[in-house]
């Protein structure tokens, strides 16, 4: 255990980033709750996919630190791969799952069971795949098995599937960079109730979007970013979909830069 307290998934502290002169990001400060759902959102450009680059492990910061679960991140040698072993992972859009795949084996992608001398254990694969699908992430049949391939699955399918191996695979923390982008209207439904089940699950999530509307529902609080910097960290019970919007809004048509 290092400095960071463990009642947070999550920490960074003093993040910055710059792309050579260009600074993606400036001085961020955030902690997420270990049972927490954080709404960051911001228009385009504003760096939230940074942010989810440093986090898990794509992009090495300029400056900061970054602690996950109270436990402080070497970030001399953070990659990808450690991410996975901080509990952090990321769902992405569409290419998050291999399309010609078959869904039991896109459980288990870099982590087979296997039996001794190596072998994969497809059974024992198969019933975990099929625990997963059943318990974790409610899909109730209509013809899709752990022997579907990936590319009959809909987009907000798809999502669920990545939800829940993360979830599978006790991730402290599930982050979702603009996972409804594309989708329709039944399949961000399904999106959102995933985050519940994120939620119900006792796990902690950072859910990206460039718009309010789908996140409000599911978020504890949002954080609010604007060319790199965070402009507003509010609790939901501390405001209402339609100030938020007002509060985007005004950054979006840059109000507040006229008013500086
Ligand atoms: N690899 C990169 N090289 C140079 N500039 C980048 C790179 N990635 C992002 N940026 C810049 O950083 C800023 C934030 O981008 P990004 O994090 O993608 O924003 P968002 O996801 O909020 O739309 C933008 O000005 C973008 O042009
Ligand atoms: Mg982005």
């Amino acid at each position: 255990m290092s400095n960071g307290s463990s009642e947070y998934a999550l920490q960074m502290v003093h993040i910055e980033k710059y792309f050579g002169l260009v600074c993606a990001l400036k001085d961020i400060n955030i902690q997420v709750g270990r049972n927490e759902i954080v709404g960051l959102i911001g228009d385009n450009g504003a760096g939230k996919s940074t942010f989810v680059k440093i986090l898990t492990g794509v992009h090495r910061p300029t400056s900061g630190e970054l602690y996950v679960a109270g436990r402080k991140v070497d970030l001399r040698t953070y990659s990808v791969r450690r991410a996975h072993g901080y509990g952090i992972e990321t769902v992405y859009q569409d290419k998050s799952l291999g399309e010609k795949q078959v869904l039991w084996r896109n459980f288990f992608i870099g982590r087979q069971i296997t039996l001794p001398f190596g072998f994969i254990n497809v059974k024992k694969e198969k019933a975990v795949a099929q625990e997963i699908m059943m318990n974790t992430i409610g899909f109730r049949g209509r013809g899709i098995t752990v022997d579907s391939k990936v590319n009959k699955l809909s987009g907000g399918e798809r999502q669920g599937v990545a939800i829940g191996r993360a979830m599978h695979f006790e991730a402290e923390l599930i982050v979702l960079d603009e996972p409804t982008v594309a989708l329709s209207l039944k399949e961000v439904n399904k999106v959102i109730n995933f985050v519940h089940k994120i939620k119900e699950g006792g796990k902690a999530c950072v859910y990206i979007s460039h718009s309010i509307a789908d996140v409000y529902e599911v978020s504890d609080r949002f954080i609010i970013m604007d060319r790199g910097e965070i402009v507003g960290d509010i609790k939901k019970e501390d405001t209402s979909l339609k100030d938020l919007d007002a509060f985007l809004l005004e950054y979006s048509h840059g109000l507040r830069d006229q008013k500086e």
